[in-house]
C-alpha cells in the first residue's frame, strides 16, 4: 500500500455539512468494470478518495464518449470531478480488461443485472465481467459486488472466477451493494447512509472497507446478509411508494388531500416521510427490477412474497389509472392528441429505463391516441418525430396534456400559453407539480393524483353511520340521499 492520500474538496453537488464526506483512506489500485451509472460514479468517486482508477467499459460507444473527454450519462457534478482526476492521472478510462487489471488489488464489478422477461435477474454480464477480472488479474485480487444481484451470488461468482483465475492468483469475491440515487449519485457517493460490506472471509473486510473513509458510516456482514441488504431495501422504498398510491386513490373517492394525509403520515418517526408521495408508479431501473428480483427469490426459497406481490399489482394499476383518469375526462382516446411532459423515471436524469411516461405513452399509443412527448434531457430514439423539444410543442394541438416526471421547469409553465397551445382543456398532473389554482383560473381542468374534484368524490359518506346505528335501516344505503338522514339515523 502506498502512503495516505490527502483528498480533495466536496463536489460542487454535495452539501456544506453533513454526516459524512472525504475523509482520508490507504490508496488502491482498483479497476472498476463498467462506466454506467454506478460505475463512474464510483470510479470517479474512489479517484476523488485517493486511489488509482482505471475504469473498463465493453461498450464502443461509451468508451468513445469517454475518451473524448465527455460524461455518456447525465448526472450532475459527475463530468468535473471524472475531468478533475483524468487531470490528476488518478483515474482512467479503457477497452482493455488486461491493462486495466493490471496490478489491480481490487475489481469493483458494476455492471448491468437487467430483469429477464420473466423478472428472473439476469446476471450474464456479471458471470462475464468475473470471469474476464479474474482471468486478468496478476495478483490475489478482491472482486467487489457493486450490482445488485440476488443472494448467493458472490458465492457462485467466487466458483466462477476461481475457474478463470490464473495458477497462483486468488480471486476473492465480496459485497459492497450500490444505494446512490441518479440525479444525486456523487452527493450520495460522499454522504452516504451507510456502507455496506458483505465478506465471509474476515480479512478481506479491511481492504473492502478500506475502499471508503473510516468515518463513513459502516455495516460489515456476511455476503448474503450484505446482498439482501439492497434487495430488502428497493423493496422496502417501493412498499411506500405502492402506499402512498393506495391511500391517495381514497384521498380521491373521499375528497381528502393526500398531501396533507401523507405529510401526517410521514411526520411519525416510525414511518418517516421520504418515498410517501402519490405518483404515475414508481419505474428506473433499480425497484422494478429489484422487486422482481426480490420476488424472484423468494420463490426459489419456497416462499411467496404476498407484501411485494401486491407492491407491484399496485404499480401496474397507479399507471392504468392515469389512463383511466384521461378517458374519463376526454372519452374514448382512439384519435385523441396527448401532450406528454416527461420520459425519465424521475427528474434529474437521463433514465428512462421502465420509465412510467414510456410505460403510458406505449398505453396511450395502443388506444389509438397520438402522443407529443417532451423531456429536459432524455431522448427517446424511438419516438421519432413524436419527441419534441419544446413543452409547449407537445401541447401544441393536443386535447389533453400529462405532466408524468416531476422536472422542476414544468412547474414554471405559463397556464395561459399552454392553454393557448392546447386544443382541448384537460391537464392530468400525474406528480402533482402544477398549480392547479394558476391553471384552472387559465381555464384549464387539472387532475392531480390523490385529490379529490367533483366526478371523484362520493358527495355522502353513509357508510359511517351505518356503522353507528344498532337498527337496520329503513332506507336503503344504495338509493338513500341527503334528505334520509334522519331516517337513517333514527330520529
Ligand atoms: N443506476 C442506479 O441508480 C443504480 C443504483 C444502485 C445499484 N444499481 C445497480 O448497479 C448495477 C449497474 O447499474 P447501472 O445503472 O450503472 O448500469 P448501466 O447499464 O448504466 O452500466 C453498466 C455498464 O457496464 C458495461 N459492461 C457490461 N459488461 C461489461 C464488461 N464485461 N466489461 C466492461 N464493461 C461492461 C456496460 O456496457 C454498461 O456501460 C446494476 O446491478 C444496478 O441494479 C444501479
Amino acid at each position: 500500500m502506498g502512503t495516505t492520500g490527502t483528498l480533495g474538496t466536496e463536489p460542487s453537488t454535495g452539501p456544506s455539512t453533513g454526516p459524512a464526506g472525504p475523509g482520508q483512506v490507504e490508496p488502491q489500485q482498483v479497476c472498476v468494470v463498467g462506466a454506467g451509472y454506478v460505475g463512474l460514479t464510483a470510479a470517479a468517486g474512489l479517484a476523488e478518495l485517493g486511489h488509482a482508477v482505471r475504469c473498463v467499459e465493453s461498450n464502443p460507444g461509451r468508451l468513445a464518449t469517454l475518451a473524448g473527454g465527455g460524461i455518456p450519462i447525465h448526472e450532475p457534478g459527475l463530468d468535473e470531478l471524472v475531468a478533475k482526476h483524468l487531470g490528476t492521472g488518478r483515474l482512467s478510462f479503457t477497452g482493455d480488461i488486461e491493462a486495466a487489471m493490471d496490478g489491480a488489488e481490487v475489481a469493483l464489478l458494476c455492471v448491468g443485472t437487467p430483469p429477464r422477461p420473466d423478472g428472473d435477474p439476469d446476471l450474464r454480464q456479471l458471470g462475464r465481467a468475473a470471469a474476464q477480472a479474474a482471468a486478468a488479474a496478476t495478483r490475489d485480487v478482491v472482486l467487489v459486488v457493486k450490482s445488485t444481484v440476488p443472494p448467493g451470488s458472490c458465492e457462485a461468482l467466487e466458483l466462477l472466477a476461481a475457474g478463470h483465475a490464473r495458477p497462483g492468483v486468488r480471486a476473492s469475491v465480496a459485497s459492497n451493494p450500490e444505494f446512490l440515487r441518479e440525479g444525486q449519485a456523487m452527493r450520495d457517493f460522499f454522504f452516504p447512509d451507510r456502507v455496506v460490506v458483505g465478506v465471509d472471509d474476515p480479512a478481506l473486510e479491511p481492504v473492502v472497507a478500506g475502499l471508503y473513509p473510516k468515518e463513513w458510516p459502516l455495516l460489515v456482514c456476511d455476503r448474503r446478509s450484505a446482498e439482501l441488504v439492497k434487495y430488502a431495501s428497493n423493496t422496502f422504498l417501493a412498499v411506500k411508494i405502492s402506499f402512498a398510491n393506495e391511500v391517495a386513490a381514497l384521498c380521491e373517492a373521499l375528497g381528502a388531500d393526500h398531501s396533507k394525509v401523507l405529510t401526517g403520515v410521514g411526520l411519525d418517526g416510525r414511518i418517516g416521510g421520504d418515498f410517501l408521495k402519490p405518483g404515475p408508479g414508481f419505474g428506473g431501473s433499480c425497484l422494478p427490477k429489484d422487486l422482481s428480483g426480490f420476488i424472484a427469490v423468494a420463490g426459489s426459497m419456497g416462499q411467496e412474497a404476498t407484501l411485494a406481490r401486491a407492491v407491484r399489482e399496485v404499480n401496474d394499476g397507479s399507471r392504468a389509472s392515469l389512463v383511466g383518469k384521461l378517458e374519463a375526462a376526454l372519452g374514448p382516446l382512439s384519435g385523441k392528441r396527448v401532450g406528454v411532459l416527461g420520459l425519465a423515471f424521475k427528474p434529474g436524469t437521463d433514465d428512462v429505463r421502465h420509465s412510467p411516461a414510456l410505460g403510458l405513452v406505449e398505453d396511450l399509443v395502443a388506444l389509438g391516441a397520438s402522443v407529443q412527448a417532451h423531456d429536459p434531457v432524455a431522448s427517446v430514439p424511438s419516438l421519432g418525430d413524436g419527441q419534441v423539444d419544446d413543452p409547449y410543442e407537445a401541447a401544441s394541438g393536443a386535447d389533453a396534456v400529462v405532466v408524468v416526471t416531476a422536472w422542476p421547469e414544468y412547474g414554471d409553465l405559463d397556464p395561459g400559453r399552454l392553454q393557448r397551445c392546447m386544443e382541448g382543456h384537460v391537464v392530468l398532473d400525474a406528480v402533482n407539480l402544477l398549480d392547479a389554482a394558476a391553471f384552472g383560473a387559465a381555464g384549464l381542468d387539472v387532475y392531480g393524483v390523490g385529490r379529490g374534484h367533483p366526478l371523484s368524490v362520493a358527495p355522502v359518506l353513509w357508510r359511517p353511520l351505518e356503522w353507528m346505528i344498532d337498527a337496520e335501516p329503513t332506507v336503503s344505503l344504495d338509493e338513500a340521499g341527503p334528505e334520509d338522514v334522519d331516517v337513517l339515523a333514527g330520529r
